[in-house]
């Protein structure tokens, strides 16, 4: 496993507040000579985070209209539903910020044929990158993962044919432990990116981590083991809650 950043902080709001802080970091430098390319995270976690990014303080720190946001994983939902991935990051960060439409890039989740919704995204990625979809994986500056307590991350679940991927970028990915299919980024594009940013806090993920962090499991157990940056860096931020079960 690449050697990883871990900053544990004492609860949700502090690490909230660490991993925004890392957030801006990132990119902030690289936003006011160059397009900047982001790929968010779903779930709840990371909410606050997203808020405090679009707040006073963190706002004014990054050139937001040179960043391209896009999104590791999504729901098979209409982007209006509660369980979009994409509406809770439209409204606690990029409503807020005045993020232009052509800066957002929402996979459709809604669409029947999610297949096809997974090439139309590696297409869409393509563009906004300037590449062939068939070539290397694009390398996003920094791609934010959160984590579930079975292991899972992005829609990278425990026993799913997407841990195999290693050609596509984004696959439609079927769930059998939910009873759905979603669309996901790949090991290939999340282990090409600059950074890694993982955010997990809560004593119901605390199992999760301490299996993320041992010597030994299979990643097929515990996907979130198979996020390796091949060249970039990997930085945890955990409250002390979710990291209860780690050593030292
Ligand atoms: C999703 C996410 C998923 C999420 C974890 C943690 O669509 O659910 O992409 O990987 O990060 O399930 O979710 P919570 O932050 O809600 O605990």
């Amino acid at each position: 496993m690449t050697a990883a950043r871990v900053h544990v902080a004492r609860d949700h709001e502090a690490a909230s507040r660490a991993a925004a802080e890392e957030f801006v970091r990132q990119i902030a430098d690289r936003s006011r000579n160059a397009t900047t390319f982001v790929a968010l995270s779903g779930g709840s976690t990371p909410k606050r985070m997203y808020q405090m990014l679009a707040g006073d303080e963190f706002r004014p720190m990054v050139t937001w209209g040179q960043v391209h946001f896009f999104w590791s994983d999504e729901r098979p939902v209409p982007p209006t539903d509660p369980d979009s991935n994409y509406r809770m990051a439209s409204e606690a960060l990029l409503q807020p910020l005045g993020i232009a439409p052509g800066q957002i890039h929402r996979m459709r989740g809604e669409d029947l044929d999610l297949p096809a919704a997974a090439r139309a995204y590696e297409e869409e990625m393509a563009r906004a990158f300037g590449v062939q979809w068939k070539s290397h994986p694009p390398r996003f500056d920094l791609v934010l993962l959160g984590l579930g307590a079975d292991g899972h991350t992005a829609s990278l679940f425990p026993r799913t044919v997407a841990l195999q991927e290693r050609r596509h970028w984004v696959v439609a990915n079927p769930v059998p432990q939910l009873r759905t299919t979603r669309l996901t980024m790949t090991y290939p594009v999340l282990n090409a990116a600059r950074c890694v940013l993982f955010l997990v806090t809560g004593r119901d993920k605390a199992e999760a981590v301490a299996r993320v962090f041992s010597p030994t499991g299979a990643v097929e157990e515990v996907p979130a083991r198979g996020v390796c940056p091949h060249d970039g860096e990997l930085v945890w931020f955990l409250d002390e809650a979710a990291a209860r079960r780690l050593d030292g």
